[in-house]
């Protein structure tokens, strides 16, 4: 029986004496107490402020009160081994130093507390504001601080926000709240993660508020000059990221997600098409689906069973009318390489017949209000308790919950309704998002796992915990293979425990624009596994806008159509033959690129870079890009531009400063630094692949498991000298931890192009061709490896040559185009190439 008491909720701060109106500025120092990795400085008042160094380009700032710090624990921290960096600290009578070598410099003024963070070439980070030091407000227990802001300085990040563009000037908060419907600007919404990267001058550095309370930030939408951050209780503890020597985006999200941890490779089948709805309502249904899919050679690998599949909304039961065998269904499905999804809400019904409900009442595991009467809340199963995930024992349990699932042949779980959300029991005008009646009750308490604490303090992990319950169960009961989870709510850190998709989004033209800039903030936020409902969720879209939203979707990490309840048919065929065709193509690409795009989730494991990303990350001194929303990069290769307004079939594409890009269909070759008017008639995703990179790609498969049974294409742009690297492994289990992977590097120098493999995965997929893309023109010859190449296809329909590998079990293979020194210094005496690359 687990014992949660709620007397143990005292704060820090009533220990601080406090000022006439509650509000109390931290005074000077009087001692110093050094540590391996930081110092502790008392401050006169009470409090203590805390500077350490986890790593030499990441400071930890904490200010707490002596005697009675509470335990150092986070929901969002994933402690990485080598916790903590040796420092040098020097003191005078008015300061104090702090500094890893190489590494950050910290200054504290004693009077004052005022703190300046430096990189390692002596430029400041950020600096507090002299006339709003750190401040603790003892009355109602809120924490703020304030920093001086560069004007030029543009914030990213923030996680999930419905915002278009930068969030510099803007006042965003952190509350997790389900917001059906929101329209742009609507804020706080599902998420919570308050993190953001700075960008200034090409050079970036980041900050992490680790506070779970209702936090707000003020970039700079009150005063240019500065920005702050605050919190309604808890802690003032957060992270300075400086970026290391480099100061790029690359160092600073390295260093955030060391910290709050990476997303475990997925299941490859999770990477691709998913279809959703709410809901598809019977099996029959289901079949009926599928067959349509494959009858019309659609890929797709999963099929989503939202609320509708459960015994009146039951969590871990079925409704035996509906889906009379769910293991017989799932048996039948996986023969045709589809898996099932179904979703679990944390609601429990209140039922006195009910398993669930029976044990998690008499095993104490639902949330309780401070008087010790069980919460309760009514969701679709009407009244309802809730399980407290902020305890290891409750999570635990609910973990286990799903043996039943698995064992029926269900894949992967979508936890939804976890902000927490709770019907209000008033009538409430729908655009009133953020009423509190939306939620649990402030008096309900949770665990806290050691540190109980009431809702205001652990509101915005709830929805983590649950991610966190369902991940780490279904890992318990399945080690050899791979969870796919999938959450509407979360905090910093849900990255480690499940993919993230954007709510309750719109079918407007507006939300297709929105979902850009929302997935690559999500991404540079730590979370890389993001998506947004592919034709949104309320209101029906046009076949236009489906088909648009549908491309815009193809790159993004996580692929799924959804609507709502009683909306018209959202599938990829649901407006005519035409729509049909296009969207048939569009989901084509995906699968082709999909050996690509899993090299990237392998990529951020390994670095923390997102697998879909805003352009300044790749290009941070190219200040253009700072305000570029509608286009994204998939990984560092591949830039898209989606079509993001109706009835457009041009639009102006911006092509970083410092590559060269190559149209995928035209051929057409693109200066860095220009923009550029581009064909994009209904069936085209204009896509661009960087000068000097290359992709890997597979043909068409109907889903992930066909694709051991076909071999891999490099498709690749000749250029200067430049690497690219993909990753392969068996696509599911843990093997690949101990080493069984394997590695393509491609190397293209000018005129040429070499692919070494290597690794202890033994891939059953040869790589049977090389594709060129922008060509100016034929080269005189080709030799591969040994082989002089005389004749070779050419694809004129989507100009590229096309190069048969002779040996395709070669672990080396070396490319040479004579005649061809560079693809730019082609001359008009080599062979025409219809139709290449003529821009
Ligand atoms: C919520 C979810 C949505 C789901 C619906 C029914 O609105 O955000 O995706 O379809 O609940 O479960």
């Amino acid at each position: 029986m687990r014992i949660v008491k709620s007397s143990a909720m005292e704060a820090i701060r009533d220990l601080i004496e406090p000022a006439e109106d509650g509000a109390q500025q931290t005074q000077e120092l009087d001692r110093t107490v050094r540590r391996a990795d930081g110092v502790i400085m008392p401050v006169a008042g009470g409090a203590n402020l805390i500077i350490s160094f986890i790593a030499s380009s990441v400071i930890r700032v904490r200010f707490a009160a002596p005697g009675q710090l509470e335990r150092d624990s986070s929901y969002a921290i994933h402690r990485p081994e080598g916790w903590g960096c040796p420092v040098t600290v020097r003191e005078t009578i008015d300061e104090i130093e702090i500094w890893a070598s190489p590494g950050a410099r910290v200054r504290v003024q004693k009077e004052s507390c005022l703190l300046t963070v430096f990189d390692e070439h002596g430029g400041v980070v950020v600096e507090d504001d002299p006339s709003h030091p750190p401040l603790f407000n003892s009355m109602d227990g809120s924490v703020a601080a304030a920093k001086l802001r560069s004007e030029h300085e543009y914030y990213f990040g923030f996680g999930e926000k419905a915002f278009l563009r930068a969030r510099n000037g803007l006042i965003t908060e952190m509350w997790n709240t389900d917001t059906y419907g929101y329209p742009l600007g609507t804020d706080p919404i599902y998420q919570s993660i308050p993190f953001y990267m700075a960008l200034c001058d090409g050079r970036a550095y980041g900050l992490f508020f680790d506070n779970t309370y209702r936090t707000s930030f003020d970039m700079g939408g009150t005063d240019p000059k500065r920005y702050t951050f605050s919190a309604t209780g808890g802690e003032l503890n957060y992270y300075v990221f400086t970026g290391g020597c480099e100061r790029s985006p690359r160092t600073v999200l390295r260093d955030y997600t060391d910290l709050t941890g990476r997303t475990p490779l997925p299941p490859l089948w999770s990477l691709g098409y998913h279809q959703s709805r709410w809901s598809y309502q019977t099996e029959s249904r289901v079949r009926d689906l599928v067959q349509r899919f494959r009858e019309s050679q659609i890929p797709v690998d999963v099929v989503h069973l939202d609320i509708d599949y459960m015994d009146g909304y039951r969590v871990f039961t079925w409704n035996g009318e509906r889906f009379p065998d769910a293991a017989q269904l799932s048996r039948d499905l996986a023969e045709t390489g589809i898996r099932l999804v179904a979703i679990v809400d944390p609601g429990v019904k209140v039922d006195e017949n009910y398993a669930v409900y029976q044990e998690g009442q008499a095993r104490n595991y639902f949330c309780r209000r401070a008087d010790g009467e069980e919460f309760r809340g009514r969701v679709w199963p009407g009244e309802c308790a809730f399980p407290d995930f902020l305890d290891l024992e409750v999570r635990t349990w609910f973990g286990s919950l799903y043996s039943r699932h698995l064992d029926e042949g269900i894949s992967g779980f979508w936890n939804d309704m976890n902000e927490p959300s709770v019907f209000p029991e008033l009538e409430l005008d729908p655009h009133d998002f953020h009423h509190p009646a939306k939620t649990f009750s402030p008096d309900v308490v949770h665990a806290g796992d050691g540190l109980p604490g009431d809702h205001a303090r652990y509101h915005n992990v709830y929805g983590m915990q649950m991610a966190r319950a369902t991940f780490e169960g279904v890992k318990r009961l399945r080690p050899e293979d791979r969870p796919f989870v999938l959450t509407r709510a979360g905090f910093a850190g849900v990255q480690r425990y499940a993919a993230v998709w954007t709510g309750d989004n719109v079918s407007s033209w507006e939300h297709l624009a929105l979902s850009i800039p929302m997935l690559t903030n999500l991404g540079v936020s730590g979370v890389p596994f993001v998506g947004a409902d592919v034709g949104g969720f309320s209101g029906e879209p046009s076949g236009e806008l489906y088909t648009r939203w549908l491309q815009a979707a193809a790159l993004t990490p996580f692929f799924r159509s959804h609507t709502e309840t009683g909306s018209k048919d959202q599938e990829p065929w649901s407006h005519g033959t035409e729509y049909e065709q296009i969207n048939r193509a569009t989901i084509n690409l995906r699968y082709h690129l999909l050996p690509y795009l899993y090299s990237l989730f392998h990529e951020h494991e390994e670095t923390g870079a997102p697998v879909m990303r805003p352009l300044w990350f790749e290009y941070p001194s190219d200040q253009r890009t700072y305000e570029v929303n509608d286009q994204f990069l998939a990984g560092r290769n591949i830039l898209v531009a989606p079509v993001v307004s109706e009835g457009t079939l041009k639009r102006g594409v911006y092509f970083p400063a410092g590559d060269d890009w190559v149209d995928w269909w035209t051929g057409i070759r693109y200066e860095g630094n220009t923009e550029s008017e581009i064909d994009a008639p209904l069936d085209r995703l204009p896509l661009f692949i960087r000068s000097s990179s290359s992709v890997l790609l597979q043909p068409i498969v109907q889903h992930t498991n066909e694709m051991n049974k076909t071999a891999l294409t490099i498709a690749a742009v000749l250029g200067a000298h430049g690497e690219s690297s993909f990753y392969e492994d068996s696509g599911n289990g843990y093997e690949y931890m101990q080493g069984v992977f394997s590695t393509i590097r491609v190397s293209i120098g000018s005129g040429s192009l070499s692919i070494m493999r290597s690794g202890a995965y033994h891939s059953p997929r040869p790589i049977n061709c090389v594709e060129l893309l922008g060509l100016n023109g034929l080269p005189r010859g080709i030799r591969i490896n040994d082989h002089i190449v005389d004749s070779t296809p050419i694809d004129n329909e989507s100009p590229r040559l096309r190069l048969l590998l002779p040996d395709q079990n070669s672990h080396e293979i070396s490319i040479t185009l004579e005649g061809m020194l560079h693809a730019n210094d082609m001359v008009d005496e080599l062979l025409p190439f219809p139709a290449l690359g003529s821009g």
